[in-house]
């Protein structure tokens, strides 16, 4: 590489500004993700080992740098467990009662991919005819069972061979293969990395294709199918790491109601039981969410969270302000959300006209964070890869919602509208969601039937959009792709470098594809 290549050239630096100067140069203009663009820089780092690993604290750290967000149509343990396994996070909604809400944090923290926790068994009394209806009722696409006996422990296996209309008359009992000729292993020796255990098991039982777990007493722990170990050990190959705990677990967030007594102070003893038995299922992060975080309520909670669980990651917003970021910081959030009314169902500006586009909020807030190592994340408005690059230029994550409501793993129906499929997706602060729940975040009361609450989101459809892993292999080559034309091979990196140019309307419209009809020549 020459000197010269690197070198930058004065026209370059009197017109693509570094965020400090950009910012300030327009004003009193707020910016948004459309109202920049990044300039490209000398680079040597291909957009494949760009590194997009970030930290949300000193003790959690994230292979991608994306968080789904905690709505009720967005984050629920089946969310979170496909963004932890893509090296994200996934923090869970309290739309719930508290103790649903542990349980699904508990489901995250046992997840262990690939074994199936708890499969479908058959007791050894009933008839192979049984078996034939209840495949034809529930609609199993499989018909190889585990058969447990009243106490759950493994008495055979029935396999699918013999499931036939033929032997319908026949009892499980007597056509199963009987636990003696099974071939099992112990829980705890699979617990580490089922995966590579089961792969081990597999080449080595020639013809066997179901690992069947057990605990020390023989009760049924689980299982693992060759099949799922061939699809799961493809797609590792081209998989992130996914973010785990020091004891190999999945990463997980809750987010917290700021729940109140009669009188409006803080209910203290319900909130610290509740995160107390989130931190016994090791929950990772809990995040104190509410739509104005620069308030003495959140405030106080995050303090109060915070001197109960002086280790424990807090989340905390959300504001867009300087002076609100030291606040939640100085109170002991280790990582702060920006954004007030970007998000795609928020009304938040239409109703109460107050909240900053998102760009200039994040440049702002971060005057306060960056000496104090407190975390920026940006919240809401991000619709397609480029705006998480720009976000990341200013922040440590992103946190979306809508690009992730529409994935199988949201929570919710699919439902069929003139051929398209689509979800359900609503802003927290929508009516049907605030009386689910979350009215507190929006600083009223659910229960409250005297006033009339103004919602500050809506109720909306978002087109299925396929799996997590899809959408998020997507969003993540862009970002390494911005990294590549950055020459950032790391966030940090991705931080120093940027440099950033106002676009015009014209711009705008000449960044998104023009003046073509777009045809789409891939086969399904
Ligand atoms: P996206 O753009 O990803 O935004 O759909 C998700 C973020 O929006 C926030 N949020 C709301 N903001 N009214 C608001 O003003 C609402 O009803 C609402 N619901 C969610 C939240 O920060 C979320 O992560």
């Amino acid at each position: 590489m020459t000197k010269a290549a690197k070198k930058s050239h004065p026209a370059d630096a009197a017109f693509y500004l570094p965020a400090n100067a950009f910012f300030r140069a327009n004003r009193p203009t707020a910016l948004t993700f459309d109202d920049v663009s990044l300039a490209t820089l000398y680079s040597e780092i291909l957009p494949k080992d760009a590194d997009a690993s970030t930290s949300l604290s000193d003790s959690i750290r994230l292979q991608i740098p994306v968080i789904s967000s905690d709505m009720d149509t967005v984050t629920e343990s089946r969310m979170a467990i496909a963004m932890a396994l893509n090296g994200g996070l996934g923090l869970i909604h309290y739309n719930m009662p508290a103790k649903e809400q542990v349980k699904e944090v508990a489901r995250v923290k046992r997840h262990i991919h690939g074994l199936i926790q708890d499969p479908i068994t058959i007791a050894p009394g009933l008839l192979i005819g049984d078996v034939l209806a209840i495949i034809e009722q529930r609609r199993f696409s499989f018909s190889t069972f585990p058969v447990v006996d009243e106490g759950g422990k493994l008495v055979g296996l029935l396999s699918g061979n013999v499931v036939k209309e033929r032997y319908k008359t026949k009892p499980v009992a007597q056509v199963m293969t009987p636990r003696a000729e099974l071939r099992t292993v112990l829980e705890r020796a699979v617990a580490h990395d089922p995966i590579a255990a089961a792969d081990l098991f597999f080449t080595s039982h020639v013809g066997i294709n179901k690992m069947l777990v057990v605990d020390a007493q023989d009760h049924l722990r689980g299982m693992v199918t060759s099949s799922d170990v061939e699809k799961i050990t493809a797609e590792s190959k081209a998989r992130r790491k996914p973010a785990r705990d020091a004891q190999f677990r999945l990463l997980v967030g809750a987010a917290l109601a700021p729940v109140r007594k009669p009188g409006g102070e803080l209910d203290r003893e319900k909130i610290l039981t509740h995160v107390g038995h989130l931190v016994e299922e090791r929950i990772d992060a809990v995040a104190v969410s509410t739509a104005h975080g620069h308030t003495a309520g959140v405030g106080d909670m995050v303090r109060m969270v915070r001197k109960a669980f002086p280790e424990l990651t807090i989340i905390a917003g959300n504001v867009t302000s300087a002076a609100g970021t030291e606040y939640l910081a100085g109170c002991g959030a280790n990582a702060i959300k920006i954004g007030q009314g970007p998000g795609s169902i928020c009304t938040t500006r239409v109703v109460a006209g107050v909240g900053i586009p998102q760009l200039t909020a994040l440049h702002v807030a971060g005057a306060a964070t960056r000496k104090r190592g407190t975390r920026l994340i940006a919240d809401g408005g991000i619709t397609k890869s480029g705006d998480i690059v720009k976000a990341l230029t200013l922040a440590d994550a992103v946190i979306c919602g809508g690009i992730l409501a529409g994935c199988r793993e949201a929570p919710g129906e699919i439902m069929e509208i003139s051929g398209k499929l689509y979800k359900q997706y609503r802003g927290m602060g929508s009516l049907a969601a605030m009386k689910a729940g979350s009215a507190a975040r929006y600083g009223h009361d659910k229960d409250d039937k005297a006033r009339k609450v103004t919602a500050e989101g809506i109720e909306a459809l978002k087109e299925v959009s396929g799996s997590v892993d899809d959408v998020l292999g997507n969003l993540i080559g862009g970002v390494q792709s911005g990294m590549g034309y950055l020459g950032a091979a790391t966030l940090p990196e991705l931080r120093a470098k940027a440099r950033f140019i106002r676009v015009s309307a014209a711009g705008q419209k000449e960044a998104a594809p023009h003046d073509v009809i777009e045809v789409s020549t891939r086969k399904n």
